[in-house]
């Protein structure tokens, strides 16, 4: 893991680079948001327009810059396949990071989301011990509670909660 100081943090697995997002990356965030197969689980998640990928471009970056950290791009060589990271929420009562990894599918089934989503978890553990990391995940996404479980997430049904797409099974890294 390269640390490239506060808000620009690189992480490195074996396969993957994981980096901050740039305005360099609005075309892929408009390419992943706008395709119905990566919002599936998430309809209200999908984007329409550049503009509107812009949009979500601005509140990534917007985290980045209060919290110094938020969602990665994931690189492997010159391609970019996605995204995976972590946004500060409010979860029954308690700060929590919420987990999330949204891959273009020409890279699903290689194990991309979980070795990008191990590594996420782990900065989270070294660098902000005090949160839990939970997935919130659409009871019939069985591809994404399979990452959660194998990034070291566990489920959590006390926690499930309303989401904007219906019932969210919530998986977390602390034990109650
Ligand atoms: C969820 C997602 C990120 C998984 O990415 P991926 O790189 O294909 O995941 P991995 O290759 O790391 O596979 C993870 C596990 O899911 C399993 N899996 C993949 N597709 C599956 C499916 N349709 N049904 C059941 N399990 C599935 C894999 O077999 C693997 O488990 P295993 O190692 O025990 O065999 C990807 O499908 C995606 O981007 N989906 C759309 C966005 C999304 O739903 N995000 C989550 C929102 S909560």
């Amino acid at each position: 893991m390269r640390d490239r100081g506060f808000g620009n943090e690189e992480l490195m697995t074996s396969r993957l680079s994981l980096r901050r997002p740039t305005p360099a990356d609005i075309d892929l965030i408009h390419a992943v948001h706008r395709d119905p197969r990566t919002c599936a689980h998430n309809p209200a998640d999908m984007l329409d327009t550049r503009a509107d990928a812009e949009d979500l471009y601005r509140r990534w970056d917007d985290h980045w810059q209060r919290w110094g950290f938020g969602y990665w791009v994931i690189h492997s060589g010159r391609s970019g396949l996605g995204f995976c990271g972590m946004k500060l929420m409010r979860l029954k009562d308690q700060d929590v990071l919420n987990l999330f990894y949204r891959l273009d599918p020409v890279a699903w089934g290689e194990g991309v989301a979980t070795e990008a989503a191990m590594a996420v978890v782990g900065w989270a553990s070294a660098h902000r011990p005090d949160h839990p990391v939970i997935a919130r995940v659409r009871p019939e996404n069985a591809a994404s509670q399979r990452v959660a479980v194998k990034a070291g997430l566990h489920r959590a049904e006390h926690l499930d909660t309303q989401g904007e797409d219906g019932l969210d099974w919530i998986f977390t890294s602390h034990r109650p």
